[in-house]
């Protein structure tokens, strides 16, 4: 079996120093126009700085109506250039791989922030059904987000499918009534996602890591989905993917739908051996992370407990240490390398903030 401190080889090339990933974290501080904020660049340069092999950034909207909230970093037009630059280039000095998490919020997006009204797959809520134009022009505008995390050095992006996004929306059971060829059948709702990896794949070329992060069931604001149709959907994506990153939140319970099995072994069967799969959800340990490989994940990807402990890998290698666990002071957060308002939006994660 593989060790959390093995290196990580991908299809592209790409090769990480180890397998603990930062898990991309919004945190609400890049500038009105989704140019980068010094801020977010030290919260990510000290995860890089603690060893973190790899690091992803918080999700980034591809397209300004895609916006989910406000303080989000912008991918979508040629001025975010400059910031995403500083990212990879304070990564890769620190020995760090960088991807780039790029997203659209559909339904979820805020039009207070964007300005523009919201798409959706269909009619719900107050958005308005995406006509083939727009997912068309979606879809571009994934492929240019790409070509820039490219273009400013990132190693790679990370595609943005789970926890009720636009491409999860489309997924959805429940979120796309569609009759056209983007809703219906599974072969629909995924076109789609399908579509998005396509053309990042062709913008970028195979020597780019490129992967997709999906939630395989229900939980929070991913609705209608079927742990079936996710290993399909992630057998269907890994076609043109490097990696596949299961979105878990409780990585130590099974599944929802077969309580007797890990989605871990299921995705891994669906998945060609040469796509890695990538895993989070509640890892505090090294013994929790290396369990998640042995269950056949080939990395693991840390949110809350690299917020709370920035240099986990480092630490992880000595026997017997323990993360510190919530709640902290703001303080001590943001002694941690987050920004103050990084420390106040954490007050919306229960139990985190004292
Ligand atoms: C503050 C915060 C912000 C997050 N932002 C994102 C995000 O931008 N994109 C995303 O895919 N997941 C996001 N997540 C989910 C994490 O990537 C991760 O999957 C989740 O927190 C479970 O891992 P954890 O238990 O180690 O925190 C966020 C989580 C937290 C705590």
């Amino acid at each position: 079996m593989e060790n959390l401190f093995d290196p990580l080889v991908f299809a592209s090339g790409l090769e990480a120093p180890n397998r603990v990933v930062l898990a991309p974290m919004t945190n609400k501080t890049s500038h009105d126009d989704g140019t980068l904020s010094d801020d977010e660049l030290h919260f990510l340069l000290t995860r890089a700085d603690g060893g973190f092999g790899i690091v992803t950034t918080c999700a980034s909207h591809v397209s300004k109506e895609g916006q989910g909230w406000e303080g989000e970093l912008g991918c979508y037009d040629d001025a975010h250039l400059p910031g995403l630059r500083r990212v990879a280039d304070g990564l890769r000095k620190r020995n760090a791989k960088s991807l780039l998490q790029i997203f659209h919020g559909g339904l979820r997006a805020d039009e207070k922030a964007s300005n523009l009204p919201r798409l959706a797959p269909s009619a719900i809520d107050g958005a308005r059904a995406a006509t083939e134009d727009d997912l068309a022009r979606i879809v571009a505008a994934f492929a240019r987000a790409a070509g820039r995390a490219k273009a400013a050095g990132f190693d790679g992006v990370e595609i943005h499918g789970a926890h009720g996004y636009l491409l999860t929306q489309f997924l959805s059971r429940v979120q796309n009534t569609r009759d056209d060829g983007y809703g219906g059948s599974l072969e629909n709702r995924a076109r789609l996602i399908r579509e998005v990896v396509r053309a990042v794949r062709g913008e970028v070329g195979g020597s780019f890591t490129v992967g997709v992060r999906l939630s395989p069931e229900d939980f929070g604001n991913a609705t209608g989905l079927d742990l079936d149709e996710s290993v399909e959907v992630a057998r269907l994506v890994s076609e043109m993917s490097d990696f596949v990153h299961l979105s878990l939140w409780r990585s130590a319970l099974n599944t929802t739908k077969r309580p007797e099995e890990h989605a871990l072994p299921l995705f891994r069967k669906a998945i060609p051996e040469h796509v890695k799969v990538l895993v989070a959800g509640t890892v505090w340990t090294p013994g929790e992370a290396q369990d998640l490989l042995a269950l056949g994940a080939d990395a693991v990807a840390l949110g809350r407990s690299a917020i709370a402990n920035p240099d986990w890998p480092r630490r992880a290698r000595e026997p017997g240490w323990e993360p510190r666990r919530p709640p902290f002071t703001p303080d001590e957060l943001v002694a941690r390398g987050l920004s103050p308002k990084f420390a106040e939006y954490m007050r919306s994660w229960k139990g985190f903030v004292e």
